[in-house]
């Protein structure tokens, strides 16, 4: 059964020549990082993917460093553990599939690096889902251990609700209300499925403005040629 179709949501960056809105990234990856984070790995994204995208290269070392990471064998053959840097990348919240299913009721938490893309009209979905819990209509009954949530295909979640108010500190003090980080975390995902956006749009007008170059060029080429002839 598939859930409630999701609104298409205003993004900022829809428009042809609009690119993401990186203060959004940023407040993005800290709600990843402080709620998300807890149960869903993004195991594409490097600490180094967010230089000058929504931190800076010595904001970077620092939340990377913040982190343990397994690392080796060293010269003795031996596992041992040192702090994060730019190029590991980010921390899964479990060893494997069965421990995540096993912390979560039997669900598993997927990957959230490509959701945007894997979900059908995903950044409206995932904004949708995100702030789309609501109380079961009268006679829908809801499994023990699910949530309901008429987005999501078959209306009940193992994901309970994670936005509340307040529940992230934004760095930039925005106030952190359930919507502003809904929508902050989906473009930070949107971002993180589609890195290459921005520079695909700027690449785009470029082009687009040497079309229109070319192509007064070869009117006035096309006349000039022409001119005795006619
Ligand atoms: C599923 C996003 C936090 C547990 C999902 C899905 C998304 C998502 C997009 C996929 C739904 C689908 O399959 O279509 C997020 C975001 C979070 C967040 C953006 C932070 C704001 C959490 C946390 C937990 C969690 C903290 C654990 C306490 C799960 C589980 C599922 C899931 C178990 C699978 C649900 C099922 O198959 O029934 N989440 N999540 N999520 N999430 Fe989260």
């Amino acid at each position: 059964e598939h859930g409630l179709h999701a609104p298409a949501y205003p993004w900022p960056h829809n428009g042809i020549f609009s690119s993401y809105d990186h203060a959004s990234i940023r407040r993005g990856h800290q709600v990843y990082q402080q709620v998300c984070a807890a149960c869903h790995s993004m195991s594409q994204v490097a600490y180094r993917d967010l230089i000058g995208v929504a931190y800076t290269e010595d904001e970077v070392k620092a939340l990377a460093e913040e982190v343990e990471v397994e690392d080796g064998p060293n010269d003795e053959g031996e596992m041992f553990s040192r702090p994060g840097k730019p190029s590991d990348y980010l921390p899964k919240p479990y060893a494997n599939e069965q421990a995540a299913r096993f912390a979560n009721g039997g669900a598993y938490p997927p990957d959230l690096s490509l959701i945007t893309k894997a979900r059908h009209d995903g950044q409206n979905y995932v904004f949708a889902l995100l702030t789309g819990y609501r109380e079961p209509p009268a006679g829908v009954h809801v499994r023990e251990g699910l949530h309901y949530n008429p987005y999501f295909p078959g209306g009940a979640i193992a994901m309970p609700k994670m936005l509340n108010d307040g529940g992230v500190e934004y760095d930039d003090g925005t106030p952190a209300t359930e919507s502003q980080m809904a929508k902050d975390v989906t473009t930070f995902l949107a971002w993180a499925a589609e890195p290459e956006h921005d520079e695909r749009k700027l690449m785009g007008i470029k082009w687009m403005f040497v079309i229109a170059l070319v192509y007064l060029q070869a009117v006035y080429y096309k006349r000039w040629k022409w001119a005795p002839i006619k």
